[in-house]
């Protein structure tokens, strides 16, 4: 990740809060269909006290990326959320991103973390496996009645480190 790029953990406390999420409502709405989208959630999402939005910031305060996680028990959590801006992909903020998802969760003693993607979309996926997410199962209609999901897991053991899981 390039250093200019800083990720930073969102609450109501962060400067420029609301231009923030403005700002992840519109790629929300640019990046996922409109059934797949958490726009017209976030803020109520981020009233949760067991979900966590994580954003990677460029120098000039433009927000290049974002991911949403959430541990909905104290084993286990998931990763809802993970888009970067179009302009900024392929440099490396995704997997960034993603893993400093996956260590505040680990930093919360959770054994595992599970997240779902539609299998057409091959960036994602290449980056879950990257990571040493493995797939579960094929979840059948699960975005609309043409758009399945794989869900898959990342399991820690005390041996764990990113992308040496084996499937
Ligand atoms: C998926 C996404 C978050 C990846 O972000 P990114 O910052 O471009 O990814 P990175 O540069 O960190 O790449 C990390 C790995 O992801 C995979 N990857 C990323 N883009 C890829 C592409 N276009 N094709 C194939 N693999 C890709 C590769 O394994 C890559 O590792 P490598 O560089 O060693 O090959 C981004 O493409 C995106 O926002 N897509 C649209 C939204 C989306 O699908 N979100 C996931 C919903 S579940």
């Amino acid at each position: 990740m390039e250093s200019e790029m800083k990720i930073i953990e969102l609450s109501r406390k962060t400067p420029n809060f609301a231009k923030i999420i403005d700002e992840i409502v519109r790629m929300e709405k640019k990046i996922f269909p409109k059934h797949e989208s958490l726009a017209s959630s976030f803020n109520e999402e981020l009233k949760k006290n067991n979900s966590g939005l994580l954003c990677c910031l460029a120098k000039d305060g433009d927000v290049a990326a974002y991911v949403m996680y959430s541990w909905p028990s104290s084993l286990s959590a998931s990763i809802t959320k993970l888009a970067v801006k179009e302009k900024y992909r392929r440099h490396g903020y995704g997997e960034a991103l993603l893993k400093a998802a996956i260590e505040k969760c680990r930093g919360r003693n959770i054994q595992r973390v599970t997240l779902h993607v539609d299998p057409l979309r091959t960036a994602a996926l290449n980056l879950y496996k990257k990571i040493g997410f493995q797939i579960d199962s094929l979840i059948e209609g699960y975005y609309s009645s043409d758009r399945n999901a794989y869900r898959m897991y990342l399991e820690f053991d005390t041996n764990w480190l990113y992308g040496t899981s084996q499937a």
